[in-house]
Parts: structure tokens; C-alpha cells; sequence
């Protein structure tokens, strides 16, 4: 492993840019609900000023009594505590007479809409909570969702979350195979999806993918199916005694399910993310400390006050859809927008359309989307009035400083504080980030660990890299909505997170700090890559392409790409017999999309002879990044056969481009 960054940020341009900082106006620290005593207050006793917050904003069933039991890596927080999230996330809103606000704007892609209030949400998660039960599901079962970005995906998870069954959210992006993978390792019972969803002005189906995944998934009995596309969708295949039409179970349930109570530690979620191997780790997040963390740091993060109207671009189907979609903004009855297409349909502009239309005061979204509507040029933005906005987020991947900029000038009209928030599907809240109000950001930094928690950089020793160096990216201190494990394997759960520097956690990030103190995250120091903010492991995509037929060997890196952070870069050795082709080439990249998704589809593609590798038999993949990026070769002395670079840079410039 090596300090190197898989994203290498130019580092002039970080320095320039580290000189320009964007103090906040008076006015909006005035009014910001953060304020600069809060670093103070948590430092002085860190689990107080939790307990504190989980005092004041849970609705308990039962209070806790002890706040934190650590016994490293294995964290209780809030332990004889209960609760129900969507208790706290729905029923006491309506309790205290805010029924009639919305709780989600949602935008069909078609441009269909539906208004959601919380009256509305506390009706709908009960009625599909008794369809769930009807269909089997109890307290601690597993159900997966497999589901585009419309009203019913927050309500499965609601309604799994009111009778305490732990959900498992796959991004419809997935292939079947993906899909019938996280079935498995939860062993759920249920399936939700739908008939499919609108993307890019088409129709796109899911259910023929849960179809083939169920071939082989013995734990699931019934699969539970929204009619999203209707007589759009190529007819919807229904397996009889198996599944069932939304319509037709949950539209007949009486509007009385009573949230079960749970214990602090129950598994509120598993969510599959990418790792160093070939296998996605379940990562565990629990119902207490998750609820403190995520609503706590939406509100004073994005400064939401009662009025905003809040609009987290993400999907669902990813943590930052689970912490800021779902949780967070509704424990803290929050009026939210849920659009659920992509930017460039009809138009380039149909983010702004949305503001505009909207009013929307509080945009977040990722660095890749900020560069791709760049490109398009300020005229898309420029045809909308963007006046509502005040606060502006970032996340999943590191913002250049260019496209901080931009979305500052021309989305945020140069008034709106940016937050660029540093989380993981692992932290489950974010924890390095301005205070919008109090921080002083600079374009590119994430600035500071939220209150509370506490994050150093360290060298290959664990030691502290003082101010001005770089590093590995730490945390040393527990914080209430981190993971609770792996599911089914604590081992590869202390291995992964905890072995590398004893007493931390580690990220799996490099960063620096400037002499100020300011964190800047420099990219995944491991094998995994960031594309588009979407983790994706390279042995993942290795191990699928070795599965084809042709492939003797493959490596796979991540090359630096101006919109999507990075690219995936294949290098592919052939099998004796097989000979390069084009053809072959899209049939590789057909066979990845099949076997993990589109999303994992390689942009870059090069038939070699041979790999480069260590005498010990490593592939170098320093060495491949430095062939992908065509940058000139480092060091080249560990390499057992010298010719293999050779034939490679011969072949230069003939990476195919998908
Ligand atoms: C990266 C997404 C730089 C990082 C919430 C991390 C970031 C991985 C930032 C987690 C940021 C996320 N600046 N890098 N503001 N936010 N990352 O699990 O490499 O999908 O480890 O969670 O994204 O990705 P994940």
C-alpha cells in the first residue's frame, strides 16, 4: 500500500487555491444554527455532548442509561435505550400538528409529480408496514429494495424500519447477479421493487432483473412490486404465490401499524459496499446512534431550518440517499425534493428547472455533477432564477477546486457557503466539514472533523504527520452512527478498519493537512476507485473479467477523468487462441456490466500479452496508473520481466475507449 493517491489532485493548483479562503458573511453566521463554542463543548467531554443531543432530539420508548460502551472495534452507543425511527421520523411530527407539511416534492423524470406530506408518509408506512407483515415479515427479518428513486422507496424503508426488520437497500443500477449476491448474504425474506423507472427519457425495467437474481435465493418468499412504468414496461411478469402487486396488498391495509420499539443496537440497515476484495462487505448501522448522528449533523451542517426546501441529488440506493434523503431530513421534519431521473433529461438545465420551480434553499450533491453541468456551460444554470438557494453541499469524492469554484460562482451566485462534506458508507454521518456560518471554507478543503469527533493524519507508523504534511486519513475516537461490523464476519471487520494502525480506524483515504489545520482529502490510498462517487473495487471488476472465457489474467485501475474523478482502466491478457478484437473488447465490457452493473463498466480497455509484476508475483499497478495516465514510468527495478512494460507501452495510445 502506498501513500500515493489514486486521484492525484495537481498539487499547484491545491496550493494556489489553498490561499483563498471564503470567510462567512456576518449575516449568515447571524442566523446559522451552528455556532464556533460547539468544538469546545464536545471536546470537553465528547460522549456528554452526545448524550446531550440524544437527550434532546430522540423520542424515546424507553431512555437510555449508558451512553457508550467501547470495547474497540466494537461500539454500543445508547445501550438500554428504546426506540422507533420512523416513530421519530414521522409519527411525533404529525403528533405535534405539522401533518399538512411536505415531507417530499417528487419529480417523475416524464415530469408526473406527487406531493408527500408527513400525514400522507405516516399513512403510507403504516398501511405497507401491515402489507410487509402480511407477507411475513417480523421483527429482525432482512429485506432487500431494489427500487427506483420514486415516493415508495423511503416508505419500504420506513415501513421495515417501524416493525424493527432491518432493510438492504441495492442500487437499481446492479446487475442480477449483484443483486442475487446481497440477497444471499442477508438472506432476506422479501424483495421490494417495481416494475422499472424512467431514465435518460426511457422507460427502464427491474423486475426481469430480480427475476433471474431469484434463480438462485432460497431465503426469499415473496417479492413485493410497485407499478411504476405500467404498460410501459414490457409486460410484467408475475410469478404466482411469489409476488405481489404493491396496489393490491398495501392499498387494502387499514392505517394502523404501531411502530414496534427496538433497543438502541438494533440493526436498522445493511448497505453492500465495495472493499479491497472481491466480495461487497455488509456494512451494519444501528438504530440510536445513527438517528443522533445523521440528524444532528443535517441540521447543523446544511443550516435547515423550518422553512428550507431540501434537495439531496443523490439516489437512495447509496448511504448518502440513507442518511440525507431519508433519516436525517426527516427526523427533522424536513420538506425535501426527490427527482427521480438524471440532469440532462429533457434538457441540461432540468436541475435548475427543479430549483426554480421549487424554491430549493438547500442543493447537495456530487463533485462528478458539478463537473459534467461545467462542461454544459453557465447559459443552463444562467436561463434560471437560483436566487432561493443558500446553502450549497458536496460530497462522495474530492471537489478540484475549479469545479468548487464554479458551483460557488454560478449556482451559488457567489453568496452561498459550500460545504464539501467528507463521510463513508462506513461513518454513516458525515464527520470532516465546514459549519456553514462559523467555517471559513477553502475550495478543494473539507475543512475540520464536525464537533465531537476527532481525525488526525498519520504516517505508515500511525504516528501524527504534523501540520503541512500528508498521509493516511484516521479517526481515533468512536462516533454514534459508525458501523457496527461486517455482517457475518467481525474478523474481516477488525482487519479491514482497525488492524492497519491499532487504535484507529482507517479510512482507506489519503489527506493532507495544510499549516492551518485544514484537511484535504486526496483519494483512496487502497484498490478502490471513485467513480462518479460510487466506490467500486478493482479486483471486483478484475474477478469479472477473469470469469470470461477468453481472460487469462487482468488488472484493473483507476485513471484520472475530468467529470467522473476517475475511469476504470482495464488491462486484459488473452487466453491462448483468443486474439484481440473490438468486438471482444465490448463483449469484456458487456461481460462486467452483467456481472456487477453498468456502473462498473470499463471505460478503458487494453488487450497486453503479459502483466506487470514483482518477482514475488504482484501485479504493479502503480505502474499500470502510470501507463494509464501516460505518465512517465517510475521505478521499474522490482519488475521480474522488463519486456512485459515493454510490449505494454508499445501498445500505448490503443486503449480503447468505450
Ligand atoms: C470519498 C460516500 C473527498 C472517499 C458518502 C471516501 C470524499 C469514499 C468525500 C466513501 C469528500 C467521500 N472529499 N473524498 N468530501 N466524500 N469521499 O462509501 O474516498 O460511497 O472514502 O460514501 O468517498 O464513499 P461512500
Amino acid at each position: 500500500m502506498s501513500i500515493e493517491p489514486s486521484t492525484s489532485k495537481p498539487e499547484i493548483e491545491a496550493l494556489l487555491a489553498e490561499n483563498r479562503t471564503f470567510p462567512p458573511s456576518p449575516d449568515f453566521a447571524a442566523q446559522a444554527n451552528a455556532t464556533a463554542d460547539l468544538y469546545d463543548a464536545a471536546e470537553r467531554d465528547f460522549e456528554e455532548f452526545w448524550a446531550n443531543i440524544a437527550r434532546e432530539r430522540v423520542s424515546w420508548a424507553r431512555p437510555f442509561d449508558t451512553t457508550l460502551e467501547w470495547d474497540l472495534p466494537f461500539a454500543k452507543w445508547f445501550t438500554g435505550g428504546q426506540l422507533n425511527i420512523s416513530y421519530n421520523c414521522v409519527d411525533r411530527h404529525v403528533e405535534r400538528g405539522l401533518g399538512a407539511k411536505v415531507a417530499y416534492h417528487w419529480i417523475g423524470e416524464p415530469g408526473d409529480t406527487r406531493t408527500l406530506t408527513y400525514a400522507d408518509l405516516h399513512r403510507e408506512v403504516q398501511k405497507a408496514a401491515n402489507a410487509l407483515r402480511e407477507l411475513g415479515v417480523a421483527t429482525g427479518d432482512r429485506v432487500a429494495i431494489y427500487m427506483p428513486m420514486i415516493p415508495e422507496l423511503p416508505i419500504a424503508m420506513l415501513a421495515c424500519a417501524r416493525l424493527g426488520a432491518p432493510h438492504t437497500v441495492i442500487f437499481g443500477g446492479f446487475s442480477a447477479e449483484a443483486l442475487s449476491g446481497r440477497i444471499n448474504d442477508a438472506e432476506a425474506k422479501l424483495v421490494i421493487t417495481a416494475d422499472g423507472g424512467w431514465r435518460r427519457g426511457k422507460p427502464g425495467e427491474l423486475k426481469p432483473a430480480v427475476d433471474e437474481a431469484l434463480a438462485e435465493t432460497p431465503s426469499v418468499e415473496h417479492v413485493l412490486v410497485v407499478r411504476r412504468l405500467g404498460d410501459q414496461a414490457a409486460k410484467c411478469v408475475m410469478k404466482d404465490g411469489r409476488d405481489v402487486w404493491w396496489h393490491d396488498i398495501v392499498d387494502r391495509q387499514a392505517a394502523d401499524c404501531p411502530p414496534v420499539p427496538v433497543d438502541s443496537e438494533h440493526m436498522l440497515y445493511l448497505l453492500y459496499t465495495s472493499g479491497t476484495t472481491a466480495k461487497p462487505k455488509g456494512i451494519i448501522h444501528t438504530t440510536a446512534g445513527y438517528l443522533v448522528g445523521t440528524s444532528y449533523t443535517h441540521e447543523m451542517i446544511f443550516d435547515v431550518k423550518p422553512d428550507d426546501v431540501y434537495w439531496c441529488a443523490a439516489d437512495v440506493g447509496w448511504v448518502t440517499g440513507h442518511s440525507y434523503i431519508v433519516y436525517g431530513p426527516l427526523a427533522n421534519a424536513t420538506t425535501g425534493v426527490m427527482y427521480e431521473g438524471t440532469p440532462d433529461t429533457p434538457d441540461w438545465d432540468r436541475w435548475w428547472q427543479i430549483v426554480e420551480d421549487y424554491k430549493v434553499t438547500i442543493l447537495y450533491c456530487a463533485p462528478t455533477a458539478i463537473r459534467a453541468f461545467m462542461k454544459q456551460g453557465e447559459s443552463f444554470p444562467g436561463r434560471h432564477d437560483l436566487r432561493s438557494l443558500r446553502v450549497l453541499g458536496s460530497v462522495g469524492e474530492p471537489i478540484n477546486p475549479e469545479a468548487w469554484l464554479w458551483y460557488h460562482e454560478h449556482i451559488g451566485g457567489g453568496r452561498t457557503p459550500i460545504v464539501d462534506t467528507w463521510w463513508q458508507t462506513e461513518t454513516g454521518m458525515i464527520l470532516i466539514t465546514p459549519l456553514p456560518g462559523v467555517t471559513a471554507t477553502k475550495p478543494g478543503s473539507a475543512t475540520f472533523p464536525f464537533p465531537g469527533v476527532s481525525a488526525d493524519v498519520v504516517d505508515g507508523e500511525g504516528s501524527s504527520v504534523p501540520l503541512g504534511g500528508g498521509g493516511y486519513l484516521v479517526l481515533n475516537r468512536p462516533w454514534p452512527a459508525m458501523l457496527r461490523g461486517i455482517y457475518g464476519d467481525p474478523e474481516r471487520y477488525f482487519e479491514t478498519y482497525w488492524s492497519r494502525f491499532p487504535g484507529m480506524y482507517f479510512a482507506g483515504d489519503g489527506a493532507k493537512r495544510d499549516r492551518e489545520g485544514y484537511f484535504w482529502l486526496l483519494g483512496r490510498v487502497d484498490d478502490v476507485m471513485n467513480v462518479s462517487g460510487h466506490r467500486i473495487s478493482t479486483i471486483e471488476v478484475e474477478s469479472a473479467l477473469v470469469d470470461h472465457r477468453g481472460v487469462a489474467e487482468a488488472a484493473v485501475v483507476g485513471k484520472n477523468d475530468p467529470i467522473t474523478g476517475q475511469a476504470i482502466f482495464a488491462f486484459v491478457s488473452l487466453r491462448g487462441g483468443q486474439d484481440p478484437s473490438d468486438e471482444l473488447g465490448r463483449e469484456l465490457r458487456e461481460h462486467v456490466s452483467k456481472i456487477i452493473g453498468p456502473i462498473a463498466r470499463p471505460k478503458f480497455l487494453m488487450f497486453t500479452p503479459d502483466l506487470p509484476k514483482t518477482r514475488s508475483g504482484k501485479i504493479m499497478r502503480r505502474l499500470l496508473r502510470d501507463i494509464a495516465e501516460g505518465r512517465t514510468l517510475g521505478d521499474t527495478t522490482t519488475l521480474a520481466d522488463s519486456t512485459v512494460v515493454d510490449a505494454i507501452r508499445a501498445n500505448t495510445g490503443k486503449a480503447e475507449e468505450d
